[in-house]
């Protein structure tokens, strides 16, 4: 995917003061969030952080996880125009169009771990390249606590991912899918290539 180069407009903006130094100081300085969307993000990077403790991986795995976690929505909150000079919109739409934004952007600016690119770029969406990072930010990103509704549910798939991450991943992209089926919405092809991938492992 093209990268672009860093838009002069783009600049942090210093959230809300409800967090201390280090949640904005782990936010890229390309970043651009507002204070809510800081608060999911903090949260998805605490869930990773519980789950890589909980499942015992590696600092450096734990590392990347925490890196997809801070980046995935790094750029959620500006324009389309802005988006644009990132990366070309290709056939995404606008909803999911920040995810290969802020990749693009992680990767301008040093970013090298084609995992952890990857695990941004399709975190919307899924994507059946993915490694544990993909698959934690996916999760992490859907079940955080902070999200409304299906409180009770998205708590117990939390509760179970460090022991059973590829039947949570399973069941919630399966919840997922069902609700774009309910609501009529086109399925991408990545989405139904990660379903497909599960489904074969069984
Ligand atoms: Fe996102
Ligand atoms: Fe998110």
């Amino acid at each position: 995917m093209a990268v672009g180069h860093p838009p002069s407009a783009i600049s942090h903006q210093p959230p809300a003061m409800s967090h201390p130094p280090s949640a904005t100081d782990r936010l890229p300085p390309w970043a651009r969030v507002r204070p809510a969307r800081l608060d999911h993000i903090a949260r998805v990077a605490a869930l990773a952080e519980r789950w890589a403790r909980e499942r015992g991986v590696s600092e450096a795995e734990s590392r990347r996880w925490q890196r997809a976690a801070w980046l995935h929505d790094a750029l959620k909150d500006v324009g389309p125009a802005e988006l644009a000079r990132w990366t070309p919109q290709g056939d995404w739409p606008l909803p999911v169009w920040h995810a290969p934004a802020a990749a693009a952007a992680a990767e301008a600016h040093g970013e090298s771990d084609h995992g952890v690119l990857d695990a941004i770029r399709y975190h919307p969406i899924g994507f059946d390249g993915w490694d544990d990072a993909g698959r934690i930010l996916f999760l992490a990103d859907y079940l955080e606590p902070g999200r409304e509704g299906n409180r009770e549910r998205r708590a117990e798939w939390a509760s179970r991912v460090p022991r059973e991450l590829d039947a949570v991943l399973r069941e919630v992209l399966a919840a997922r899918i069902t609700h774009l089926l309910e609501r009529g919405t086109p399925i991408r092809r990545e989405t139904l290539d990660l379903w497909n991938q599960l489904a074969a492992r069984g």
